[in-house]
């Protein structure tokens, strides 16, 4: 199931913590906290500099915008970034995403529906059918289509000419991507977390626009406890307000932030009970680990594409997980955060970030 569709047994209890996006975070399809401009977006600033350089660079050409992917951890505004280069060259932009494009039909009719220089956004642009996969090529090459219409001696062939488009890929696990979808790409950006100073002026931002009182240490409460994702701190905010509003004068402070998310069950790291659950289940069942994706996957009754983009990013990065040729394991940092004993003979190697161009997604 996509992130996108709603099944009956989606987990609203838990969503709160939840990277894909709900309907709350994008109100009627236009979110009021998404940046419009490169220099509102806070954060990724090595991707923010190159990507204003390069479209400095299309704009003085007068051409359009190299095709852009992006990839990194989910919920860190690859949408919002879509839509940014769209504002920042002054043209449309159409979002879709990969499993929305079911036939090569489906992508043709949302190609010549584009005009000169749009920005086509597709998410999720991993899950493209091969089928599809083979006229976005030529798409993305040429700016044409090749058409076969029936079959046999009735079979016609026409070549269709495309107005110049940016194709803007968005991707989680970009090891997925086939390696001659990703040479079309002129630009490659990695969006990183988000450091907690970087989520706290998202947090005051956005604030801000939702006409939400909050003292600084209130929004640095937040966006450490935000697990370095825009998305979580501003749904957060949200939810820290109602506390505010119903316990006190509505003014988030550190005090009332602290107790609300603690209400929440979110702890001083960001961890909810998800988290807590998978790190003990190491610990408890597979004493410490290593233990492979899989089967921790069915130790905890989540999806391993679940366990890899939403609660891994972050665990490695706090260092609270490792991951080794022989599957994931504990850190002492995380058995002292949760008040476990570290198990002996775990192996306690160097924590390593996740390199979604190495394929890591099929390591066990
Ligand atoms: N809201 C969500 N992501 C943001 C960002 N990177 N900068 C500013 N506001 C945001």
């Amino acid at each position: 199931m996509s992130k996108m569709e709603f099944s009956e047994d989606f987990d609203f209890e838990n969503r709160i913590m939840d990277t894909s996006e709900i309907p709350e975070d994008t109100a009627d399809g236009d979110n009021p906290l998404r940046p419009k401009s490169l220099d509102e977006y806070i954060g990724q600033d090595k991707a923010k500099e190159n990507l204003k350089v390069f479209i400095e660079a299309a704009k003085i050409r007068g051409e359009t915008l190299d095709h852009v992917l992006l990839y990194g951890p989910p919920g860190l505004g690859k949408t919002t970034l879509a839509g940014i280069i769209a504002n920042e060259m002054g043209v449309s932009v159409r979002i879709t995403s990969g499993p929305a494009i079911e036939k090569p039909g489906d992508l043709a009719a949302l190609l010549t529906n584009l005009s000169d220089g749009d920005v086509l956004f597709i998410d999720e642009i991993h899950r493209l059918s091969r089928a599809v996969e083979e006229i976005l090529y030529p798409s993305m090459e040429d700016f044409a289509i090749d058409i076969i219409t029936g079959k046999g001696q009735m079979a016609a062939s026409y070549h269709l000419p495309l107005p110049k488009f940016t194709l803007v890929g968005a991707t989680t696990r970009a090891g997925q991507l086939t390696a001659p979808l990703r040479d079309r790409f002129g630009v490659v950006l990695r969006l990183e977390l988000y450091t907690p100073e970087e989520l706290a002026q998202i947090v005051i931002r956005s604030a801000g626009i939702l006409g939400i009182k909050i003292e600084y240490d209130g929004a640095v409460e937040i966006a450490s406890r935000s697990r370095g994702t825009p998305r979580i701190a501003n749904r957060l905010l949200k939810r820290v307000r109602d506390f505010a509003q119903v316990m006190s004068d509505g003014i988030i402070t550190a005090d009332n932030a602290r107790t609300a998310l603690d209400k929440l069950e979110i702890d001083e790291l960001g961890l909810d009970q998800n988290d807590r659950r998978m790190l003990k289940a190491i610990i408890n069942f597979y004493n410490g680990g290593p233990v492979g994706l899989e089967t921790l996957a069915a130790a905890i009754g989540e999806e391993a594409v679940t366990i890899e983009d939403v609660y891994e990013p972050y665990l490695l990065q706090i260092g609270f997980l490792s991951r080794t040729p022989r599957g994931r394991c504990i850190t002492a940092k995380a058995c002292e955060h949760l008040g476990c004993e570290f198990p002996k003979g775990t192996v306690n190697a160097v924590p390593t970030q996740l390199n979604l161009f190495n394929g890591d997604s099929n390591q066990s």
